[in-house]
């Protein structure tokens, strides 16, 4: 890849999703067997759909254009209209994914406030509302793995595994929105089936750190991925000759998630850079570097000002909050840049 500090390109951290296809996954994609998913028979579709259930440990999984609409067909799977989901206030299905709980599928959508992977799984249980006619009953818990909002925390196992406790217990299905659980199970260790035996359906995401254009799918039960497929064909997600996209996910997992450590060395370089102006947020443990600016000389959008003119790009998620994020399309000379250029900004 072109060095940035070469070629005058900007330094583009706002988010994993801006990356290209490589050369590699490019090739992959036009060279892919294809056939008509909607019928079933497009082969690359249906071998990365196996290959991403035997993944987690599930006997099934669904291609979706979007992490969005993987999460929604999820919900829409787990809890029937009128029913209750669970999540944190910052989650992505209740921030960003335009209200489609509630839009689509008719549910309820109740949070525990922000705090990121930090979950506490006895508040968790505390806020279950149970079947009743004078209640709205708590049908699905979702949690995000790694936490976007939440600066890419990790939410560690033993919670993980409290919270499936706690929802046994309520009798209550458990979702992981797991567009970056890659990162999680890179960071931790965890191997993916561990992660997949505890819910009870997945989404998960091709297209942020894995590199791919397009595509994110449900992980779930054979019963549960049926229904899903309804639901994808009801939302006018069933696609064509979609192994064209399927192929750079097949090329993405084979490839680009082991590499993922180079990415979350990289996040860590730059929260080694800016720490010392006091406005980094969390501990940075995978491939986001949140910040906090309530201490700094600027706002977050004077300081996106002042990194734009410096060929940097970083994302602004409120008045003194922003956000960078390493990925694939960032190398090593970027980092090092955009590791002085930051702490010089801050300085000022
Ligand atoms: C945690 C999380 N979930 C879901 C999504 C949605 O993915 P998409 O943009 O493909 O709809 C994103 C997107 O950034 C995300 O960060």
């Amino acid at each position: 890849m072109a060095d940035p500090t070469v070629r005058g390109m900007p330094i583009d951290l706002r988010s994993d999703t801006v990356t290209r296809p490589t050369a590699g996954m490019r090739e992959a994609m036009a060279t892919a067997e294809v056939g008509d998913d909607v019928y079933g028979e497009d082969p690359t579709v249906n071998a990365l759909e196996s290959e991403v259930a035997a993944l987690f440990g599930h006997e099934a999984a669904l291609f979706c254009p979007t992490g969005s609409m993987a999460n929604q067909i999820a919900l829409q799977v787990l809890v029937p209209p009128g029913g209750e989901l669970l999540c944190d206030a910052d989650a992505h299905v209740v921030t960003y994914e335009m209200g489609a709980a509630a839009a689509y599928g008719g549910i309820t959508s109740r949070t525990w406030p922000a705090v990121g992977a930090d979950i506490d799984p006895d508040g968790v249980a505390g806020m279950i509302r149970p079947d009743g006619y004078w209640a709205v009953p708590t049908r699905a818990i979702a949690v995000e793995q790694t936490h976007n909002r939440g600066g890419g925390g990790v939410i560690p196992l033993d919670t993980l595994r409290e919270l499936r406790r706690v929802a046994d217990a309520a009798q209550s299905a458990l979702h992981c929105d797991g567009a970056r659980i890659w990162h999680a199970h890179v960071a931790d260790g965890v191997p993916l089936a561990t992660y997949g035996a505890l819910f009870d359906t997945l989404s998960v995401c091709l297209s942020k750190g894995l590199g791919a254009p397009v595509g994110s799918l449900v992980v779930g039960t054979a019963d549960k991925i049926e229904q899903a497929r309804l639901v994808r064909k009801r939302m006018g997600g069933g696609m064509r000759q979609a192994g064209i996209l399927a192929a750079a996910g097949r090329y993405a997992l084979t490839h680009h998630v082991d590499r993922l450590a180079e990415d979350h060395a990289k996040a860590a370089r730059l929260a080694e850079a800016i720490t010392p102006y006091g406005v980094l947020a969390a501990p940075v443990r995978t491939n986001l570097v949140p910040l906090d600016l309530t201490k700094a000389p600027m706002d977050a959008h004077a300081l996106a000002a002042a990194a734009r003119a410096e060929g940097v790009l970083i994302s602004v998620l409120g008045p003194r909050t922003a956000r960078l994020v390493t990925h694939l399309d960032v190398t090593n000379a970027a980092i090092d840049r955009a590791a002085t250029i930051l702490p010089r900004i801050l300085r000022a």
